[in-house]
């Protein structure tokens, strides 16, 4: 997979993708992963990336021009009716779509090149929305300055989705959320620290009890912690 983020501080990714999946996985090639500052394409001689809404209000809006000259450098065009196939646009907005591990698993499964758009302020001029974008993904109902975060919060979903991302290729189908559920507790050694033991049932070598009673913590702790999870609301995994 190829991931190109834009954004108006790409000195805020100098080293977050440069630690262990995310790196390991680039190292093997399985993702490139690079980082345009969307100012190098603004035209004008103050290189302004942003500029205040028309009808008045707070804040500013990023503008189309510096969004539209870095796609279609990127891609060769600006419409998505256009783009190959495999590549997707997605927005970083609170308005997108939630992120899930079902999100992150269908671009990984799907997109073969993924252009990631940071949204910041009060928003992005509607037009790259209209005519660029061909997702929105929000990671979750609450206020970021910018979609930064969110960007590095969506390539580390995706990437340890990626084949061979992992040292091995049952961990991520053991992950929390893969089969709707929380993950059940783990334990390593000692076998008892500070007078706090280890369950039993881990200890015995049985593996068909030990599975059966990580099911029933992992059923547990969700039904405790989680409950929207069981009943499917908010919960499509
Ligand atoms: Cl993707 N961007 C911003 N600015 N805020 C968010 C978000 C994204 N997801 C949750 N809050």
């Amino acid at each position: 997979m190829r991931i190109d983020v834009l954004t108006i501080f790409p000195e805020f990714f100098a080293q977050v993708f440069d630690f262990g999946i995310i790196r390991r996985a680039k190292l093997a090639g399985i993702v490139e992963v690079n980082v345009h500052d969307i100012r190098e394409f603004a035209v004008d001689k103050h290189r302004m990336v942003d500029d205040r809404p028309f009808g008045g209000g707070d804040g500013m809006v990023l503008k189309p021009e510096p969004i539209f000259d870095a796609i279609e450098n990127l891609l060769g065009t600006t419409d998505r009716e256009e783009y190959a196939s495999g590549t997707s646009v997605v927005l970083l907005t609170p308005q997108g779509t939630p992120l899930k591990q079902s999100v992150a698993k269908g671009i990984a499964d799907a997109t073969q090149h993924l252009v990631l758009i940071c949204g910041r302020y009060e928003g992005v001029d509607e037009r790259v929305t209209e005519t660029i974008v061909t997702d929105e993904i929000s990671i979750g109902d609450y206020v970021l300055s910018g979609g930064e975060p969110a960007a590095v919060v969506l390539v580390d979903s995706v990437v340890r989705l990626l084949p061979n991302a992992l040292g091995s290729e049952t961990s991520a189908e053991n992950d929390s959320f893969s089969d709707g559920l929380l993950d059940y507790p783990h334990y390593t050694r000692p076998a008892e620290f500070r007078g706090m033991k280890v369950p039993d049932v881990l200890l015995n070598g049985n593996h068909a009890e030990i599975a059966n009673w990580r099911r029933q913590k992992a059923l547990e702790k969700t039904r405790l912690k989680r409950k929207d999870l069981l009943e499917g609301e908010n919960g499509e995994m």
